[in-house]
């Protein structure tokens, strides 16, 4: 495995290996690397010659200086854990390197970068557009991995990949759990212990919501959901919404044809946590 911090290194490397007829996975990264990040590296590596794994804490998606500030960088464990895990390239640049100049890119998602998340964290998509964008024309993989914790993420960057006509697949990967239920994330580290062992209350109140359709209306159930969350008293709900899983509109009744996926923001403290389940 090779750790490289330049673009211009990794796109030669890139090249030779791309003219040698192999097919390249790419799996971006904040680090900071858990169970969930093993899971996008393995998948990459079953239907790809070369695993790339991109490190990077990407100041532009974040909307909270104080949250840039505190996100956990472990570089040194996310390698060796890279290592034992197939993967062929660590990408791992500095600041300097992805931004050696302001990027003034405006991104329109449309609706799909409006709701839940973009219209809580002003500029967050736009940043990781610029970011993912970035990463896609340097590696130019044939396959993108990404964590579905990140549902609404997906739909953005899979926008982007539309609309900039970018040659790749986008690969939805499934949520890991921690065994007590708690998706895992990076900034579960940064929870406090008592927070740590309250936020699996979020998943458990999800898993019960997905078998009360036949008792309330999508209303009722989103409303119960919130209440049920916020009664623990470590948790607070930013929002609840039960979307369907291409163009995230909102769900009015039970009986519309499509996947509905509910999805939580979700404050354990000062950490701000998301979740989603399907219905
Ligand atoms: O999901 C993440 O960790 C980040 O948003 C990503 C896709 C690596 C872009 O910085």
């Amino acid at each position: 495995m090779k750790v490289i911090a330049k673009k211009s290194e990794l796109t030669a490397a890139i090249e030779e290996l791309k003219q040698a007829g192999k097919t390249i996975g790419l799996v971006p990264t904040m680090g900071a690397l858990h169970a969930g990040h093993v899971s996008l590296v393995k998948a990459c590596n079953q239907n790809n010659d070369i695993t790339v794994v991109s490190v990077f804490v990407n100041p532009t998606q974040f909307n909270d200086k104080e949250d840039l500030k505190r996100y956990p960088r472990t570089l040194d464990k996310d390698v060796a854990l890279l290592e034992q895990n197939g993967c062929d390239y660590v990408f791992a640049p500095n600041v300097e390197e992805m931004y050696p100049e302001e990027d003034t890119r405006i991104f329109d998602f449309g609706h799909v970068g409006e709701v839940m998340e973009g219209a809580r964290r002003p500029g967050h998509f736009n940043g990781v557009g610029q970011i993912v964008s970035k990463l896609f024309d340097i590696v130019k993989p044939h396959r993108a991995y990404f964590g579905m914790k990140d549902f609404q993420q997906i739909a953005v960057i899979k926008n982007m990949v539309r609309q900039l006509h970018y040659d790749l697949e986008i690969v939805p990967c499934p949520i890991i759990r921690e065994s007590d239920g708690l998706a895992m994330s990076s900034r579960n580290t940064l929870l406090s212990p008592e927070h740590r062992s309250n936020a699996p209350h979020i998943h458990k109140v999800l898993e019960e919501a997905t078998h009360l359709t036949a008792k309330m209306t999508v209303d009722e159930l989103k409303q119960w959901v919130i209440d049920e969350v916020n009664k623990n008293p470590y948790l607070e709900v930013e929002y609840f919404e039960i979307v369907d899983d291409t163009e995230l509109q909102t769900i009015r009744d039970w009986s519309e044809n499509n996947v509905k996926v509910g999805c939580i923001a979700v404050y354990a403290g000062p950490i701000r946590l998301i979740d989603n389940i399907v219905f």
